[in-house]
């Protein structure tokens, strides 16, 4: 069989790669600690799922606009005027099977073979394949550690090229933690403003913010409508990963392209899901209350994890301002023999950790840091104590 060379060049997810791996040790009964999860270890609050269940039993169980039920886009835009004082109507807004749609359509919707997309690195591993798949080119733009990953406006135009059309930001960032700060959001759409590209701005991790302020890229709207676009979603925020619903705010223009683009690709988010969603943005005070209490956790979990993490032998670790994952340094290994495994890089780590001490980690190589492994704190304070103490034998010279 022939395949597109559009297909062809795209990679596995290494991130699966891993849980896969850990799964496969687990099957065997190895009691493995899995610091690999993208997603909340918390259930989806009840009255989301309660929500869900109603909208079952009246029949809420047929195609819906492909764009999503008008309630939802217009507490998506209520959302983003309240909060951000964003001017978008519910027709500037879309509804996806999570950001992840909403980043690969509007990749699909704005580039093309000859133009060139920056992204930041560490980057979101899906971000340059959604590029690959749209047939542009992938143009990373470096941020290091000793600047806490935070981009700046200047690490943008040093990265340029002639044939740049476009910009992923993703802020808080996965798998760095990082949280930009306003001025320089500000300063990017700026300079994205002067140049003529569309900057698609991930904010899926809006509501994890530790240190640092989150400013979304939507409060620069008034100004900026055709130079950002906002993709968001419930997966992380809500627990909701499994249901499948995002969202993406831009001009009107792109967001019914967008709108086509998934009518013809999946039709609508699943019905039920969106009468969830629903639930989820409007019911306040019950939203409130469950997302807080997973906030709390992670917050508590971050201020065991990041001085734990230093604290090993040869480990460094920035504070990671959002998002429940953290970005150690493990670089001083590499050359080392662990458990009989020559340590070449954040991939050989992650397989001598696995194999040694049964602690999965991602490898930063996925994300374009290979001196780096991505640590999930979306796991019980519990187990990141017995991950640390597995780490803190295996590492110890
Ligand atoms: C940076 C980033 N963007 C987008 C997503 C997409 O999540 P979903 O499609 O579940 O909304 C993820 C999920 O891991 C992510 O880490």
């Amino acid at each position: 069989m022939k395949f597109a060379s559009r297909a062809s060049r795209v990679a596995g997810s290494a991130t699966l790669a891993v849980l896969k791996a850990a799964a496969a040790l687990r099957a065997k009964g190895v009691d493995v600690v899995d610091f690999g999860p993208g997603e909340p270890d918390f259930p989806t609050p009840a009255f989301v799922k309660r929500a869900a269940i109603d909208a079952i039993e009246s029949d809420f169980t047929k195609y819906t606009d492909s764009s999503g039920t008008p309630e939802l886009r217009e507490a998506i835009a209520s959302r983003y005027l309240t909060e951000w004082n964003a001017p978008y109507t519910a027709g500037e807004v879309v509804v996806t099977a999570g950001g992840k749609q909403a980043l690969h359509t509007a990749c699909l919707a704005l580039f093309e073979e000859g133009d060139d997309v920056l992204i930041p690195a560490p980057y979101w591993v899906s971000f340059p394949e959604m590029v690959t798949l749209s047939g542009a080119r992938s143009v990373f733009v470096p941020t290091s550690a000793a600047s806490g990953f935070r981009l700046t406006a200047a690490d943008v135009a040093r990265a340029a090229t002639p044939a740049t059309r476009g910009l992923i930001v993703n802020t808080p960032n996965n798998p760095t933690g990082a949280v930009m700060e306003p001025s320089e959001v500000e300063a990017v759409v700026r300079l994205a403003a002067s140049r003529g590209w569309t900057v698609l701005f991930d904010e899926c991790y809006d509501r994890l913010v530790f240190e640092g302020r989150h400013v979304s890229a939507a409060s620069l709207a008034r100004e900026f409508l055709d130079t950002v676009l906002v993709v968001g979603t419930l997966s992380k925020t809500y627990a909701m990963t499994g249901w499948r619903v995002g969202f993406a705010l831009g001009p009107k223009p792109l967001i019914d392209l967008m709108g086509r683009i998934v009518g013809h690709a999946t039709s609508n988010v699943c019905s039920i899901t969106q009468q969830a969603a629903v639930a989820a943005l409007t019911r306040h005070g019950e939203a409130r209350a469950a997302v807080d209490g997973m906030f709390a956790e992670y917050a508590r979990r971050r201020e065991f994890l990041i001085p734990a993490l230093n604290a090993l032998e040869g480990v460094t670790c920035v504070s990671p301002g959002g998002t429940f994952y953290a970005f150690p340094d493990v670089s001083a290994h590499y050359g080392r023999t662990l458990g009989g495994h020559e340590i070449t890089g954040s991939e050989s780590l992650a397989e001598a950790l696995l194999e040694t001490v049964a602690v999965a980690v991602t490898p930063g190589i996925a994300f374009g840091e290979d001196r780096c492994v991505r640590i999930s704190f979306a796991t019980s304070r519990e187990r990141l104590e017995e991950g640390i103490s597995r780490l803190a034998r295996v590492l110890a010279r």
